[in-house]
């Protein structure tokens, strides 16, 4: 079984390429990434310690992408993954994951080779989610996305659309998994995305963070999903396409896993031992929301899936890689 990730060199797709490697999934593993996220050099060497080739070509390329040899299955892992980013760089948000989207999909018909996309928990309408800070319940599936999500969301539920499309035309068997926010070692967080990230770099290296919006005080909540459970999870949507496809799941750490950033800050200063300086900037983007919890129902029935890493345990890892890499990190991550 030969495998293609695009965004190999990025943090999900990076550890999804070596993750296949270690376990044996796949005879040949490759990864498509034009490097452009700050720190996917590092991905890449990594990627090359584990002899796993990386094509050099942006994904809104399809002369290039169609001369690659054929695979069995194509992980798509290739975005432009910040929403705040999505508002000033339209253009660019709009070609790598909406174009890209559609030279996969052309590549996937013509070769029939099956899917894997990661979508987003951004494919949710912005103003019904807000309503949901009060009553605070789970986000299924079946959550209302069709109001606006940022193009960022809209890049993601469009490219689903566009999946569903190609699947009936040219047969695809595909898999959707709307994820929620997913940390681990080798993310390179930044303001605009990756937050557990750049949480725990500016507590170990003493630098000010800010709470942005919803009154400044840090009340946002998140779930988080470890990586390490993303790739058991990926693994499973491969070994079982052929009798389970064509289906879009919603998958998070859920509500054991949930946090909100004032609590992620309590347990960063407890690990690391620093208390650092957190301003507060009241105002509220458009695209930001107070709360998001996955409901994991559907993919906990369908693949017998949980995630297993809890929160305490996603955050230390995270130091622990942090620490063990800090000098070649400091040139990535701010
Ligand atoms: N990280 C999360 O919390 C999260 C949550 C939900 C969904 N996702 C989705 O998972 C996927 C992977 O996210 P990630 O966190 O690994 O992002 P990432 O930014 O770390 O990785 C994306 C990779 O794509 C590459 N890339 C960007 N534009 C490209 C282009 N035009 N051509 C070729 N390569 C290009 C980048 O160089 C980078 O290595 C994305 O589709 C993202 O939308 C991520």
């Amino acid at each position: 079984m030969k495998i293609l990730i695009t965004g190999g060199c990025g943090f999900v797709g990076s550890n999804l390429a070596i993750y296949f490697k270690n376990n044996r999934i796949g005879s040949k593993i490759n990864s498509l990434d034009n490097l452009s996220r700050k720190g996917s050099v590092l991905n890449l060497n990594r990627l090359k310690k584990n002899k796993i080739k990386n094509f050099r070509i942006d994904v809104t390329n399809y002369k290039a992408i169609k001369k690659l040899p054929r695979y069995d299955f194509i992980v798509d892992c290739c975005a432009e993954a910040a929403v705040e980013t999505s508002k000033k760089e339209i253009d660019k948000v709009f070609n790598t994951n909406l174009v890209g989207t559609f030279n996969i999909l052309k590549k996937c018909a013509k070769d029939k080779s099956k899917l894997i996309f990661l979508s987003s928990s951004r494919v949710y309408t912005i103003k019904k989610l807000l309503k949901l800070e009060k009553n605070r319940s789970l986000i299924s599936e079946t959550f209302d996305t069709s109001g606006a999500k940022s193009i960022y969301g809209f890049s993601k539920l469009s490219s689903e659309n566009l999946i569903h499309e190609f699947s009936f035309l040219h047969k695809i068997k595909y898999i959707v998994t709307r994820f929620g926010l997913i940390a681990g070692p080798w993310q390179f967080g930044k303001q605009e995305q990756g937050v557990v990230s750049l949480w725990m770099w500016r507590h170990i290296n003493s630098k000010k963070l800010n709470y942005i919006g919803f009154g400044g005080k840090g009340s946002q909540i998140r779930d988080v999903l470890h990586i390490s459970d993303v790739c058991k999870l990926i693994t499973l949507q491969i070994k079982k396409i052929n009798n389970i496809h064509n289906l879009t799941i919603n998958a998070g750490g859920g509500s054991k896993n949930a946090i909100s950033l004032k609590n992620l800050t309590k347990i960063c200063e407890k690990i690391t031992s620093n208390k650092i300086k957190i301003s507060s900037k009241k105002t509220t983007s458009d695209y930001d929301i107070p709360y998001y919890v996955t409901n994991n129902s559907k993919v906990k029935k369908i693949y017998k899936w949980r995630p297993e890493k809890k929160i305490l345990h996603i955050i230390q890892d995270m130091y622990k890689w942090m620490l063990s890499n800090k000098k070649v990190l400091k040139k990535y991550i701010i």
